[in-house]
């Protein structure tokens, strides 16, 4: 054999285990179930109403009576919990946002339908006041219109509880009003609530991808130019994302949230890694609209990009996505399995 000159080839070939469809099964590092889906749902009053919410295509708001259908294809697929957000007409918005804790208010009666035809679907509950506030803002305000934080500490306590009463197994906090996670576990101990869970939304940036939700729920028309910059976190930072989620570590939480998701996957990683907490992401109406958009324009396909990007975030470290694709994406992967 004559001396070959092995500078010439690659040292290494990354390439053989990517060859075959075994190897790169083997090698996998992430993965992504039905059981790593949070289905966020928008409810209505009424009876028989379905409303389509134009800047996301294929998500609609729907009345009690629909959401249970929709809540019985997720337990079906073996989504673990659904996220409720509800939309509320006019006259219950008001600038004490009272309606926010009435015990036989739309969310209390979602849960409780909700509780009793599918007990072992998990239901979240959001926990702010901008569904039930005449100005769209997630708090109380004063006259120069900023939001109050220790006087919306006391209303947000009020909700939680109502919702954990009505049935609710997670409140999920998405203020972002300081402390109010102690305030709201304190609470749940005086009542005898030991067992609700608190997701918090410690990492909740002041997005705009936030636009099609607003839509959907009908607070962008209340918020007009308003924005949440005192109160939702500049899309800046990352350390300060850190001391968020060690607060609401400190304050009892259970559970975190990174929000919004794919423009902020380095906040998920750093968030697992340094914290090493159950982590959350919510990727969110934006996000949705911006890949249905492309999909039906023909530019993504859609199933795939839809997967790639759920994937991503359990690459990032997230143990769970809030998606608008939940139901899509459970059955695509039950349909690969
Ligand atoms: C408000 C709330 C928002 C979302 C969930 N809860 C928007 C906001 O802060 O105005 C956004 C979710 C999405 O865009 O999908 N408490």
């Amino acid at each position: 054999m004559t001396a070959r000159n092995f500078a010439a080839f690659p040292a290494n070939r990354p390439r053989r285990m990517r060859r075959d469809d075994f190897s790169r099964r083997l090698m996998r590092e992430s993965r992504l179930s039905a059981d790593d889906l949070i289905l966020p749902v928008f409810v209505l009053d009424g009876a028989g109403r379905e409303e389509q919410v134009a800047s996301m295509p294929g998500v609609s708001r729907r009345s009690i009576d629909g959401l249970l259908k929709l809540a019985e294809q997720a337990v079906a697929l073996k989504i673990p919990a659904l996220a409720l957000f509800p939309v509320i007409d006019a006259a219950g918005k008001s600038l004490d946002a009272a309606e926010a804790w009435n015990p036989e208010g739309l969310v209390p009666r979602t849960i409780q339908a909700l509780k009793a035809n599918f007990p072992e679907l998990g239901v979240i509950t959001d926990v702010a006041l901008d569904p039930y506030t005449s100005h769209g803002q997630d708090g109380l305000i004063d006259e120069s219109g900023y939001v109050l934080n220790d006087e919306t500490l006391a209303a947000l306590e009020q909700q939680a509880l109502c919702h954990a009463q009505a049935g609710a197994d997670v409140v999920a906090p998405s203020d972002m009003m300081d402390g109010r996670v102690a305030r709201i576990r304190s609470a749940f101990e005086a009542a005898g609530q030991i067992h609700t869970r608190i997701l918090a939304y410690s990492a909740k940036y002041a997005s705009s991808f936030y636009g099609p939700f607003r839509d959907a729920v009908g607070s962008a028309g209340n918020l007009g130019k308003g924005n949440k910059y005192s109160y939702q976190m500049d899309p800046a930072n990352s350390d300060e994302a850190i001391r968020e989620v060690a607060l609401d570590i400190s304050e009892g939480a259970d559970m975190f949230m990174v929000k919004p998701g794919m423009p902020y996957l380095d906040i998920v990683r750093r968030v697992k890694h340094e914290l090493q907490v159950p982590t959350f992401v919510y990727q969110v109406s934006g996000e949705y609209a911006m890949l249905k958009a492309a999909a039906l324009n023909g530019w993504l396909d859609e199933k795939a990009v839809v997967l790639e990007s759920l994937l991503a975030f359990k690459r990032a470290g997230a143990d769970g996505v809030l998606t608008y694709f939940a139901l899509d994406a459970a059955r695509w992967l039950k349909d690969s399995a």
